[in-house]
This record gives structure tokens, sequence and C-alpha cells, in this order.
């Protein structure tokens, strides 16, 4: 599914060389390392501040609490994304709203998005949390801020995609990456980031990563440790400049899926399949980054381990919606309330992506999927 040490091998006496560096510094915590990163990070995106941070996931909790998001505020996000979008939300105290997906895309669906904004429930909402999954952006300008609502985008899955081109983590008010070892930039463990072009919102977020100190040891707010560490900052240093390359050919090798899947007559227009595959699609206005290149199939979990028995990696991102989490329960919705993204969490399937997958490879993966098929 993915091969790291591909991308590690012709790397590996760079990242040695910065990692030696942090050492001989012996500055473990933030550091030179660390600033270095976040002015080239934030560079490469276009915006004014990016703040580095332990994970992503923590990431999500400071940019919520950077916009003052926390208990009496509600945020609407997706229900088909991973864990942390909706928990960051609940850690941040406040209140978790739902709108479904749009079948093509899988991020929030506009339409629906504004209906609940419009109702009853909708009237207290503070924030939208859009979801770029797997690296397209979920933009929509007319809500949120017409209405004054905070955009926090979960651009996780999502570094140097690109909405009319603007990238990820510029499109909101603030915005979270994380670094993990899945993702399209990822650290050497655990990292993330925050990003914004407003310098207040910057200012808190970097008095919230240090437990709330503008001065040592005054602290102003109940801030969190959540600094990032001078090791991922040496690794992410080194792989910023790749990242971009990476990205072109990650769009390469989507095509060529593309291609293969429509020569081999597998492909369907859905959005829904029926004997075939519905193919991702890189929607008007969006520049996508393919961290996932993810397919349905009506038959998804059969293909799931037909492929397993070929040595294939795939992988489902989610197999259960966020509604119908057990530790989600206290949201107060049931099966039935999302269909699109209950239907997704039924046919969704990540075939391998990564810059160094080969095209043999990938032509292994289609002709394995057309024999399971036939
Ligand atoms: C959409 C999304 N949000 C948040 C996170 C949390 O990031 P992390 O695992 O770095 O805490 C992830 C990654 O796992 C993610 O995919």
């Amino acid at each position: 599914m993915l091969d790291l040490k591909r991308q590690y091998e012709p790397l590996h006496q760079e990242i040695l060389a910065a990692i030696e560096q942090v050492l001989a510094s012996q500055h473990f915590t933030l550091g030179p390392a660390v600033a270095a990163f976040e002015r080239a990070a934030a560079a490469q995106l276009g915006v004014a501040h990016g703040i580095g941070c332990s994970s992503g996931t923590d990431a999500l909790w400071l940019a919520l609490a950077a916009a003052q998001i926390g208990p009496g505020s509600t945020v609407v996000t997706t229900p088909f994304s991973f864990f942390a979008s909706v928990s960051a939300i609940l850690r941040a105290g406040a209140r978790a709203l739902l709108a479904d997906i749009d079948p093509v895309t899988f991020n929030l669906d506009a339409a629906k998005v504004e209906r609940l904004l419009n109702s009853d429930t909708g009237a207290g909402v503070n924030a939208i949390l859009p979801v770029h999954l797997y690296g397209q952006c979920c933009f929509f300008p007319r809500l949120g801020r017409e209405r004054g609502l905070t955009i926090i985008e979960d651009a996780a899955q999502a570094w140097g995609a690109e909405w009319n081109g603007v990238k990820a983590g510029g499109l909101g008010d603030i915005a979270a990456f994380s670094f993990y070892a899945t993702k399209n930039l990822s650290a050497a463990g655990e990292a993330g980031m925050v990003t914004t072009n407003s310098e207040a919102l910057a200012e808190r977020a970097l008095m919230l990563r240090s437990h709330g100190m503008r001065r040592r040891y005054y602290h102003d707010e109940i801030g969190w440790n959540a600094r990032m560490d001078g090791f991922q900052g040496a690794v992410l240093g080194v792989k910023l400049k790749y990242v971009e390359g990476w990205n072109e050919t990650r769009r390469t090798i989507a095509a060529r899926y593309h291609g293969l899947f429509s020569k081999a007559g597998l492909a369907e227009a859905g959005p829904y399949p029926a004997h075939g595959v519905v193919l991702p699609r890189e929607v008007e206005g969006a520049k996508h980054i393919w961290h996932q290149y993810v397919i349905r199939s009506a038959r998804r979990d059969e293909l799931h381990k037909f492929l397993a028995s070929r040595k294939i990696g795939s992988e489902i991102y989610y197999p259960l919606p966020l509604h119908m989490q057990d530790a989600l329960k206290g949201l107060g919705y049931k099966e039935g309330d999302f269909p699109e993204a209950e239907r997704a969490a039924r046919e969704v399937l990540a075939l391998p992506i990564f810059p160094e997958l080969r095209a043999d490879e990938q032509e292994t993966v289609v002709a394995a999927i057309a024999e399971f098929l036939s």
C-alpha cells in the first residue's frame, strides 16, 4: 500500500545530516530546525504563518482554540473523515453538528451545509470545519464567509492541494495539517502544523502550543504542550524541498490509473458503482494531490480480500462513518442520518498511490481488479 523505504533511500544522507545538526545543536524541542521548517513551509503554501506542532490532531485542537471555539460554540463538519475531525471539536469543548457528503468528492456537500445552516439547529453555528479528504479541497466560498462564520480547514491530507490557485491552508481562517507517516508530506514520527494568514490567530496558536504562555511561566490561558520535536522539523525541512515534485508524480500516477481502468473497460460513470468501479474525480477548480486514490466498488469487501490474497495492499478509509462510532453516540445521530457517508463507507477502497509506485505495479493492481470483476 505504501513503501516509505523507497522515499527514504535517495534522501537518507540528507536526512541524517539534518538530524546530526539537531544533535549538534542540542535543540530538541522547537529550535532552529523547526523555525526554519515553519518559515519554508509557510512560504511554500503562500500563507503568512506556519506553526509547527506535535500532531495533526493537536493542530486541529490548536486551530479551534486559537479561533476561540470552545464551550458554547457549534462547529459543522463531515461524518466521513478520520475521527480527529470531530474529536478535536469535542476536545475543544464545542458542539459538533454534521452534514452529509457529496458522493463524487466525498467532501462536505455545500447544499446540505447550507440547508443545515438555514434550519433551527443551524442558527447557533460559529464555524465550519471542512475536511479536504483524500487530497482534494473542500471549499465553498458562498458559505460561511457571508454569514461571518470561522472556517477551519482540516488539511491533514492535502499538503499542496489547491482551489482556484489558492493552496489548502490559506483558504479558510486557520488550518491544520498532519505529517503522520501515511501523509504526502510525512515526518519520522508524529508532527503537525497550523497555518493562517491572521496575525492574531497565529499569536494565539503560538501561545496555546506552549501551555498558554506568552511570557515564560506566566500562563494566560489553559493551553497544552503541543510543540514540534526538533528532529521532526529537521526531517520535514528536507522533505519539504521535494514534496511539490512528489505531488506532481502522484498526479501522473492517478492519470495512469484512470487510463488503465478505462482501457480495461472497468470504469463506470458513477457516482455509484454497478458491476465495475467508479473512479475518483478531480472537480473543476480543484488541484487534487492524490493523497489517496479511492475507487468505489459494489463488492468492496470481497475485492479488498481478493487483493490481499494477491499480496496487493488496499485500505478502507473509512469503514464506519463518524456518527455511527460508539465514542460519538453523544452527538445524537443514528444510522440512516447521513446516507451518502454510510454508502461511501460500504463502497470506498483506496489503492496504492505514492510517488515511487512503478507503472508495472499499477498494471498489476488493475489486472487483479479486472480478474476479480470478470
Ligand atoms: C482528515 C484527518 N484529520 C486529522 C488527522 C489527525 O492527524 P494526526 O494523525 O497527525 O494526529 C488525520 C490523520 O490521521 C486525518 O487524516
